[in-house]
């Protein structure tokens, strides 16, 4: 969406303040000016700390350089577009946690957003594959440079079989509105000893549909796990979307269509390719 103009007049004001998390606006603006200012900078996830020591949007991640990008841009994601909710760090530190994420292991964040999951994991020595669909999240991606490779693409669109080897470790927050579709896509660059480790929308505990039911009895027989994460997780972002942990362990031999899986398949014959 873009900035009304005059909210990107103040945002773009040498006195506005955007620093680590927060944006403040240390001069007198008018009231309605105010007003859509404060709507804009909700919308992307910022709540009012009106504390006078504060007295600032205060976001749960790092706005900096992301505002800097959707100032360039004339533009900014909604919260609520392509599901979008980065994940706040208590969580982005149980999921790496229970994905067990060593020096030197490979890992994928198919839908890394701005970052928050794909830093730690380069903090702890993982080497980090991103993919992102939204331009303006991909340049942050890059210019923070914790990821070996940033694909800027759909991931549902990639191809298992473009990667040589699996992914030793998976870690991902789907975007909730089809994050078992990313889920079951992601299996296909996982090896049978990997470990893949989402969020994802409680629903995953209690959706009666047969992809989900069947899901569910695919993960209790390779021996994984889906834990209820409480109703507050997100609440830092502003949304109160509940969430569980999905725990999914590669299985020799089992069900999972993992990257192996992909290997054994006969490759299609490509019978319109040109001669
Ligand atoms: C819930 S956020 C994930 C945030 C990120 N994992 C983090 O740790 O903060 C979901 C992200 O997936 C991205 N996304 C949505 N659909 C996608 C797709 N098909 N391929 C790649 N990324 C996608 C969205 O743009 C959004 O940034």
């Amino acid at each position: 969406m873009q900035f009304p103009t005059e909210v990107l007049r103040v945002l773009t004001d040498p006195r506005t303040v955007i620093r680590d998390d927060q944006v403040s606006v240390p001069f007198e603006i008018d009231r309605p000016v105010y007003e859509q200012l404060n709507k804009v900078l909700k919308e992307m996830g910022g709540a009012w700390d009106g504390r006078k020591a504060v007295r600032a949007h205060v976001y749960p991640y790092r706005i900096e350089e992301f505002m800097r990008q959707c100032l360039a841009a004339n533009d900014y994601p909604s919260k609520y577009e392509q599901g979008w909710f980065p994940t706040p760090p208590a969580l982005v530190m149980q999921v790496c946690d229970l994905a067990g994420i060593y020096a030197g292991m490979t890992v994928l964040e198919p839908s890394a957003g701005s970052g928050a999951m794909a830093g730690e994991i380069a903090r702890r020595g993982g080497i980090v594959d991103a993919f992102e669909i939204d331009s303006r999240r991909v340049e942050i991606l890059r210019e923070q440079g914790d990821a070996r490779r940033v694909v800027h693409g759909d991931f549902l669109a990639a191809d298992p079989l473009d990667y040589e080897e699996p992914f030793e470790r998976l870690v991902m927050n789907p975007p909730f509105a089809n994050g078992l579709d990313h889920i079951k896509h992601a299996i296909g660059f996982m090896g049978e000893n990997s470990i893949l480790v989402s969020i994802m929308s409680q629903g995953l505990m209690w959706w009666s549909d047969k992809a989900t039911v069947e899901f569910r009895e695919m993960v209790d027989e390779v021996g994984g796990d889906i834990q209820k994460l409480p109703d507050d997780s997100f609440a830092v972002c502003g949304t109160s979307i509940r969430t569980c942990l999905l725990f999914l362990p590669g299985y020799p031999g089992g069900p999972l269509r993992t990257h192996e899986w992909h290997m054994r398949q006969p490759r299609q014959l490509d019978l319109f390719a040109a001669a």
